[in-house]
């Protein structure tokens, strides 16, 4: 880390000594103040729930600038991304800091599509599930399960292992999500073909079945490979913190990271995708676009519980450069399907619209984020809405495996412990249990 030109003094009103404190510099972004030593110095810890002024790491992965609404992939733009290369050459950047050549770009994707296949008796393990079970549900059942099956990838300490259990888990990750879908709906699972691309291969095994050929739309796999690349990485936010956070106790890889996909279920992360079709839903069904405004007042009146799903980012206090292409991607899709004039995508640029000219929305500086529109293409592409987050687990995994890696391989990473403010009772005696 560089030592900034400044150093920062921290005093204190009851005549306590003040402490200097060092100040890093990144490469861009906000310099960081260093209080590892405050406790040591003061006794006092810092308090920052939420983590909104806290770096919990320094990272060479992702950077977004939130005001800018900017977003590198080691410092690639995403939009250059998006457009000039695939999923596969943006897993490759993620891992290893630099994009293939052709001959690194064949090597790389030859290397995943290898491991594709899962043991066999995953599905078995897989038997075990309601048929109406949530895909995520199963999903973070499965990714921790494949450390019961990869033992010889399990040494974090061990880089031959931590590199075959990346690949691994950005392998399997599509044959589980697929497997995940056809058991849900009773088909016969698809094994995957060697002969397509990542997310042709996905949706072979998703839409294919052993009754008749499938032959993969190339608009479609264009565009979910889009969906993956947008989705590859984002920093330090919840579902990384997890993966992160678990990884640094030495748990092995596929443990720590079905913690991130239990973390990316949650509504105000990756199930906002879920979460934002269904609200799209239900405002079609409740009138379609004339009752916007309706529900627009109730997202504004903090007692309806209600809020904009797909709306508003920790970072972004600006467009997120992901809806933009997002956007693009859906139009695509619609046409080359026959839907442009598809309700959901109708109401849902209606809605963006009246948000985005609405005093609330401007002076919260709340803008679409890429679940806004990634619901309506995933939708009609074919996948069900109750499997959106379960992509979004697939492409992210890149993300949480590269930084988890990162983490481990940084001389200064320490198992994650957080401190607190402890505002409960203090020590009291148990009483008999007829006196309490
Ligand atoms: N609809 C209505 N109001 C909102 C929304 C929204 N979608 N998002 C934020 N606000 C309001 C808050 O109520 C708050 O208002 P206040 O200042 O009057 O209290 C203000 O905007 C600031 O919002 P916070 O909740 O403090 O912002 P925070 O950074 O904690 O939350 C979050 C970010 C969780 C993404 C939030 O915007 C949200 O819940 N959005 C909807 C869910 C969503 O789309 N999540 C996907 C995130 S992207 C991803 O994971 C891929």
């Amino acid at each position: 880390m560089k030592l900034a030109d400044n150093k920062a003094t921290l005093s204190f009103s009851n005549g306590s000594p003040s402490v200097e404190l060092p100040v890093y510099k990144g490469t861009i972004g906000p310099d960081v103040v260093d209080i590892r030593k405050l406790y040591a110095q003061t006794g006092m810890f810092t308090y920052d729930p939420g983590f909104l002024s806290t770096a919990a790491t320094q990272s060479a992965i992702t950077y977004i600038d939130g005001d800018k609404g900017e977003l590198l992939y080691r410092g690639y733009p995403i939009e250059q991304l998006a457009t000039d290369c695939d999923f596969m050459e943006t897993c490759h950047l993620l891992l290893y800091g630099e994009l293939p050549n052709a001959k690194g770009k064949k090597d790389f994707s030859r290397l995943v599509t290898m491991h594709t296949m899962v043991n066999e008796q995953m599905q078995f393990f897989l038997r075990g599930f309601r048929r109406d079970a949530h895909p995520m549900a199963i999903m973070t059942g499965l990714v921790g399960a494949l450390s019961a099956f990869y033992h010889d990838s399990t040494d974090i300490n061990n880089p031959q292992h931590r590199e075959i259990a990346a690949i691994r888990l950005i392998a399997k990750m599509p044959t589980l999500v697929a497997m995940a879908y056809k058991y849900t709906v009773g088909q016969p699972y698809m094994y995957p073909k060697n002969d397509l691309s990542y997310a042709g291969n996905f949706l072979h095994m998703m839409f294919a079945t052993p009754c008749e050929p499938y032959e993969v739309n190339p608009v479609l796999e264009r565009a979910l490979d889009r969906i993956f690349t947008l989705h590859a990485d984002h920093e330090q936010n919840a579902s990384t913190s997890t993966v992160r956070l678990c990884g640094s106790s030495g748990t092995n890889p596929f443990a720590a990271i079905a913690a991130g996909v239990a973390c990316l279920w949650g509504p105000a992360h990756g199930g906002a995708n879920e979460a934002a079709l269904n609200m799209l839903h239900d405002i079609q069904k409740a009138g379609g676009v004339e009752k916007i405004g309706e529900f627009i007042k109730q997202v504004k009146d903090k007692n309806s519980g209600v809020k904009l799903m797909g709306f508003g980012h920790r970072v972004y206090k600006n467009y997120d450069p992901r809806a933009k292409l997002m956007q693009e991607t859906c139009k695509e899709v619609l046409a080359e399907l026959g839907l442009e004039n598809d309700p959901l995508f109708k109401l849902a640029m209606a809605l963006e619209k009246i948000a985005l000219e609405d005093e609330y929305f401007v002076s919260r500086k709340l803008y679409p984020n890429v679940d806004f529109y990634s619901g309506i293409v995933q939708r009609a592409i074919g996948i069900p809405v109750p499997l959106f987050t379960a992509v979004f687990a697939l492409a992210r995994t890149v993300g949480w495996i590269a930084q988890l890696n990162e983490m481990i391989g940084d001389p200064e990473y320490k198992i994650g412990r957080p401190r607190q403010l402890f505002d409960g009772s203090v020590r009291r005696d148990v009483a008999p249990i007829d006196n309490r």
